[in-house]
């Protein structure tokens, strides 16, 4: 046994087994050993006086919160790669550090972002509706079309690393130009190759508008019925960033009138959205459960790069994954 100290922790939800067994080598833990969300209440009573705490995506991280954990809080690690549910400012006043999990989701989100493409562009969902309803009829020509990537124009909203690995995946269907905005041109552009433009090039010129950039006061509503109405009423919108990047009241607007054609969302606001929300009744409209990550794989690893954040900030040691405040 050695001498050191145990570090106190707090483990927001049940953690795959392998990161828990890491932890647990030189932690304390508490942990809310269920896979749904801890009850703001249990997670301000329990956070108080750790060191540390293994959050996820909807765990706000706040003054509230930061008050309750009290002085000893030093690492914040969250197991996500996007961080909007903490508020930097806070963390950076108190001298808490973040770690967040970048790079090990690429791929999983990328493929998702792929597939929900597809399923949204292709009907898949309408189409088996319509065979399970006895709704399918007869072959018919024009039946059940939607738009095709060869040939076509695809915008990403975001060129980071999912966008990137989007954009390589998307390739060898045929696509003809890929248009990314910002506020600079990226080195990696040419590799897809991508075209750097406006925003309002990229909104007029796409077939498929691809949202993949991270929510932040810039971006957050960015997508409202003036920017759908720049779009090509044939376009198909995705979305797997952040909900509150999109105005839903709008997008619901734009695509009941025809502005756009298809949407395909992984996000919303809330989450999970109600069953009567307006955008679950369009047939013109795809909503996955916020799934981008999820494969085994990639969650373990999420889940061993959290628990990584968490042990070296405690030993005072660079975090491999550290989010600058
Ligand atoms: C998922 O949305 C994440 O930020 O990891």
């Amino acid at each position: 046994m050695s001498d050191q100290p145990r570090w106190k922790i707090y483990v927001t939800r049940r953690l795959l087994p392998e990161a828990l067994d890491l932890l647990k080598e030189k932690c304390d833990i508490e942990i809310w050993d269920h896979d749904n969300v801890v009850p703001r209440d249990e997670l301000l009573k329990r956070i108080a006086g750790k060191e540390g705490m293994l959050c996820q995506l909807t765990e706000k991280i706040n003054k509230e919160l930061l008050d309750a954990a009290g002085p000893s809080l030093r690492v914040v690690s969250s197991m996500s790669v996007g961080y909007d549910h903490v508020e930097l400012q806070q963390l950076k006043e108190r001298n808490v550090l973040l770690g967040n999990t970048p790079g090990v989701l690429t791929d999983a989100t990328a493929e998702l972002t792929v597939a929900l493409l597809l399923t949204t562009s292709r009907r898949l969902v309408e189409g088996t509706h319509h065979v399970k309803n006895g709704t399918w009829g007869s072959w018919k020509a024009t039946w059940m079309c939607g738009p095709g990537l060869s040939g076509s124009t695809v915008g990403l909203v975001g060129f980071g690393r999912i966008g990137q690995a989007i954009g390589q995946r998307l390739k060898p269907f045929g696509v003809k130009r890929f248009l990314y905005c910002g506020h600079t041109p990226k080195p990696e552009a040419p590799m897809l190759p991508a075209e750097f433009v406006s925003q309002d090039e990229l909104l007029q010129q796409s077939d498929f508008v691809v949202v993949c950039c991270a929510l932040t006061p810039e971006t957050r509503g960015m997508f409202n019925s003036a920017v759908f109405k720049k779009m090509k009423k044939s376009a198909v919108f995705i979305n797997t960033s952040r909900g509150a990047v999109v105005n839903q009241e709008d997008l619901v607007e734009a695509l009941e009138s025809g502005t756009i054609a298809l949407a395909g969302l992984d996000v919303t606001t809330p989450e999970p959205l109600p069953v009567d929300h307006p955008l679950l009744k369009l047939t013109n409209c795809v909503v996955l459960p916020h799934i981008g990550s999820a494969t085994l794989e990639t969650r373990t690893a999420m889940a061993m790069l959290s628990a990584e954040n968490l042990l070296t900030a405690l030993e005072g040691k660079p975090m491999p994954a550290q989010v600058k405040l």
